[in-house]
């Protein structure tokens, strides 16, 4: 198999445990690929995957095995991959090019190793592998049936790429269903990043002051599962609208400047660059924490932390203490890259199965109408966006009422 992981039989016996524990929660997702899988609609196509290596992810490409298709894939970050999972997707028969602890060059290399395959429909998260496939001479002749994008910051590339009348195939939109955006980006990234920053430093969160930059859909979530957590909370933003909702929400609103020099925690969800920079991180408490959330690990300005600091000890597993020229001593986690997939496990399954129905069914909505979308970026469409919420909230048992005959007729009277 032309595939690159680390392998053992425990690691590939943990990563079927993993797997079989993420499709037992993941109802929705399970019910659809079982669903389908009579009539293989993906038979004979070849898919790539530029997504984090979890256990949720390894249930996406495990369906859309079943449902047909060749699968390959890469990590989505050269530090998310859980080898575990990536030793047992191999055993099944998936291209797997992703270990923990790449080099970024090791990553671009991986992403390559996807293209080869020569894949019809790509899957991507934060448009890497789309962005290649654009861009790359290597690949311009290859025949693309269309993508599918998971999250906020690649959708902003994505984009730009049609904001310069460059898109090459449709590409759906999955970050902005509403099933994946108000979900996975708000009580995923919630609870996730929670789980990462425990597990970094595994101190107390109640009393301490944490700095949310960015109040979008996943710094909503940060904010309001830290402030169950009994820290309080301050948010820095941009937008104004968000700002005041962010001040109604009861949280303290104020600039970096001004937030930088009394938050003991710090937690970038912008998707922006260089939202904490130098000039921030010379002003902080001794002691303060940061790390990042947003896709890219461009929010902290991490190479003055771990290149410039008078010394860098790594404390814990995904702690690095950075002893400042001033003497303060500050601390980051994981290299400034997805403290909730660095240093946890990503989002819980339940959140992640609404994520991957909507991939699955765009994938076959893209192949099915492919011609007809032309060179353009789509949302998902709504009878799937709906058709999600349905089940997801069927594998809850939560029961919602009906219009009655009368009220659908007193909305149409006016
Ligand atoms: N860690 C994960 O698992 C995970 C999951 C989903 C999304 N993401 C990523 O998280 C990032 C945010 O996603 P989102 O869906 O919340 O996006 P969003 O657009 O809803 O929110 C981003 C917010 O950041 C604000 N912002 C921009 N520049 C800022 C600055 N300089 N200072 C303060 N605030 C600023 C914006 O005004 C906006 O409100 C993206 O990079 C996305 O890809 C990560």
């Amino acid at each position: 198999m032309l595939s690159k992981v680390k392998s053992s039989a425990k690691l590939i016996q943990d990563g079927k445990l993993s797997y079989e524990w993420a499709r037992s929660h993941m109802q929705i997702l399970d019910n659809t690929i079982n669903r389908l899988k009579k009539s293989k609609p993906l038979k004979g196509i070849t898919l790539g995957f530029c997504l984090h290596i979890t256990k949720e992810t390894s249930v996406l490409l495990m369906g859309a095995k079943e449902l047909g298709a060749t699968v390959a894939c890469c990590g989505g970050n050269p530090l998310t991959t859980q080898d575990d999972i990536a030793a047992f997707l191999v055993s099944q028969g998936i291209h797997v090019y992703a270990w923990h602890g790449q080099s970024v060059k090791e990553y671009d290399w991986c992403i390559d190793q996807v293209l080869n395959h020569k894949p019809t429909i790509l899957t991507d998260d934060g448009a890497d592998m789309n962005v290649k496939a654009h861009f790359d001479d290597r690949y311009k002749n290859m025949k693309i049936l269309g993508a599918t994008e998971e999250t906020t910051a690649g959708v902003t590339r994505i984009r730009a790429v049609e904001d310069q009348g460059k898109l090459r195939y449709p590409v759906i939109l999955v970050n902005e269903a509403y099933t994946k955006h108000m979900f996975d980006n708000r009580y995923g990234t919630g609870q996730s990043t929670v789980d990462g920053y425990l597990r970094a430093m595994n101190l107390l969160l109640a009393s301490k002051r944490v700095v949310v930059v960015g109040y979008g859909w996943v710094g909503r979530g940060v904010a309001a599962r830290c402030h169950g957590m009994g820290s309080k909370i301050i948010v820095t933003e941009i937008d104004p609208v968000k700002a005041l909702e962010a001040h109604m929400d009861g949280f303290e609103v104020m600039p970096m400047e001004q937030a930088c020099k009394i938050g003991d925690i710090f937690i970038t969800c912008t998707g922006m660059t260089s939202v904490i920079r130098k000039e921030h991180i010379l002003q902080m408490k001794n002691g303060a924490i940061m790390g990042n959330v947003g896709h890219f690990d461009v929010e902290i300005d991490s190479k003055f932390l771990l290149k410039e600091s008078k010394s860098v000890k790594r404390v814990r597993a995904n702690l690095d203490e950075c002893t400042l020229k001033n003497g303060k001593r500050v601390y980051l986690i994981g290299e400034g890259r997805l403290a909730n997939l660095v240093a946890a496990e990503g989002h819980p399954p339940e959140v992640m199965a609404q994520s991957f129905s909507n991939q699955i069914l765009s994938v076959l909505y893209i192949l099915k109408n492919h011609a007809k979308i032309g060179n353009k970026i789509i949302n998902v469409p709504e009878e799937i966006d709906k058709q999600v919420a349905v089940d997801a909230l069927k594998a809850m048992d939560v029961k919602i009422d009906k219009l009655t005959p009368a009220q659908v007729k007193y909305a149409h009277s006016w």
